[in-house]
């Protein structure tokens, strides 16, 4: 499908930063913009420089895949022809995207319509260990009439190796040999447990390149494959993408949208006191934008020590809203409570359908004013008031305007945030493509769970200072 950049571009407005706007006491004047130019200069030339090498293997997706997405689009046509339900096991980054595209360009209630109306099979993504929750889906899906997709980059991560392990059981005893049919596996090709297993098994196997951390794979085989097996234009979402990469060639700041939020967003975390990052979403098919976005700028810029090694503890808090949901919930706080935040609104301009408020309730005009606009209006302006009213309270915000939510504008919109995180990483001086406080955690789990090779671990588990009972009621 072809998209027009004129007409697609997605815009990113950041007025409400700018202390010529919200005022001196919270915003950013240009004279402090100025006077980080030089760090801005580096932290492009870092990331320019860094493109395609090591873990930013992410920026060379949009354009580098061909025979890749042909594989993928050719295994997706035959799992949507001969599978009722496409399960992806995974966790983290390897599940975080494919939920997010899902959410953003199928159906709300995809696996609630009727399959003549679906364009692919019923979609599940499994991304925890909650026991209730395996069973449940064990529930609603027929095991023999499933493709299972395994993603998992270090092929090791033990949520995501149990899944297999409980799957991979049932299909065997349910299929004999045939079990390895409904298994496809995406891993590191170099590296991990899983793919030997895949080699053993004869499992269909996608790779993940070795420069694509899991919060930066959304456009390799972790989110293509699922994404096209649900019908998803994933030539669009690469073009779109692309489409943001260009835009990020230009080291001019006011041209180049990812390294003016980096830019602002760093000015706003480390001199105005903004520990904390509001993603909030006017469309609930971008809810799950917001959820693939903490992680990725959480567990990128969370981090102790510099590139040099000296002790920092940077990072900013992601929290999640969904407009106009949460103006019932949170608005409250980010208008009147600390000035600890930057908001970041994503707003679209014309929804997928319109829906009109009818004529009813003539005796109760407090009610009846709604009646002749639409849906589209109503949750435009509730956009708008709240802008408004953060703007008011002097809490800073900027608002990325999406013209529609397609494929084209999905993928410019994950480029964006993906290079904002470089850009920002490199003005905080730290390595944003490692996740050392992830690992140490997974690295417990094992030594818990007795595997071999994690004796120290466990000693140092077991010497951890103990809970003391008093301290619990
Ligand atoms: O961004 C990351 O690297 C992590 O969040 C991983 O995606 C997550 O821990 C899962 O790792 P893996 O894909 O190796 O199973």
């Amino acid at each position: 499908m072809r998209y027009s950049k004129k007409d697609l571009k997605i815009r990113v407005d950041y007025n409400n930063m700018m202390a010529s706007v919200i005022g001196r006491s919270q915003g950013i004047t240009e004279t402090e913009l100025d006077s980080i130019s030089s760090e801005i200069s580096k932290a492009y030339n870092f990331v320019a420089a860094g493109s395609g090498i090591g873990m930013m293997g992410w920026t060379k997706l949009a354009t580098g895949q061909d025979d890749v997405v042909e594989d993928i689009l050719a295994t997706a046509k035959q799992i949507r022809r001969n599978f009722e339900y496409f399960v992806v096991l995974g966790i983290g980054g390897s599940a975080l995207g494919p939920i997010a595209a899902f959410k953003a360009i199928n159906h709300l209630h995809y696996n609630d319509l009727k399959k003549s109306k679906r364009k692919g099979p019923k979609f599940y993504v499994e991304d925890n260990v909650d026991p209730e929750r395996m069973a449940a889906l064990l529930d609603v899906i027929e095991p023999e009439k499933t493709m299972f997709n395994v993603v998992t980059k270090s092929g090791s991560t033990s949520e995501t190796m149990t899944q297999y392990l409980i799957i991979n059981d049932i299909l065997v005893k349910a299929l004999g040999d045939k079990a390895r049919d409904h298994i496809i596996a995406t891993t590191s090709k170099s590296k991990g447990n899983l793919i030997k297993i895949a080699a053993r098994e004869g499992y269909k196997t996608f790779y993940i390149p070795d420069g694509v951390g899991g919060r930066f794979s959304e456009l390799c085989p972790v989110g293509l494959l699922p994404a096209a097996v649900l019908g998803i234009d994933i030539k669009g979402l690469l073009q779109g993408a692309a489409f943001m990469q260009e835009q990020c060639e230009s080291a001019f700041v006011k041209r180049n949208p990812a390294l003016m939020t980096a830019a602002l967003m760093y000015l706003a975390m480390t001199k105005h006191g903004k520990n904390i990052s509001v993603m909030m979403p006017y469309a609930d098919g971008l809810q799950f934008v917001a959820d693939w976005y903490a992680q990725l700028w959480a567990e990128s810029l969370g981090k102790n020590k510099t590139l040099s090694g000296h002790a920092c503890n940077v990072g900013q808090t992601p929290v999640k809203a969904l407009g106009v949901t949460d103006q019932h919930s949170q608005v409250q706080l980010y208008t009147e409570g600390p000035f600890d935040k930057v908001i970041t609104f994503l707003a679209v301009d014309k929804y997928r359908c319109e829906v009109a408020i009818p004529e009813g309730c003539k005796d109760i005009p407090d009610v009846n004013f709604l009646s002749g606009h639409t849906m589209n209006e109503l949750i435009k302006a509730e956009q708008l008031a709240t802008e408004y009213a953060v703007t008011k309270a002097g809490k800073l915000n900027y608002t990325i305007n999406l013209p529609e939510l397609n494929e084209f504008t999905l993928g410019q919109l994950l480029m964006l945030f993906m290079m904002e995180t470089a850009y920002c990483g490199a003005l905080l001086g730290i390595d944003a493509f490692n996740q050392p406080g992830v690992e140490e955690g997974k690295n417990a789990t094992y030594a818990l769970l007795g595997r071999r090779g994690y004796e120290d671990k466990k000693a140092e588990l077991d010497n951890a200072p103990k809970k003391q009972n008093r301290f619990i009621i």
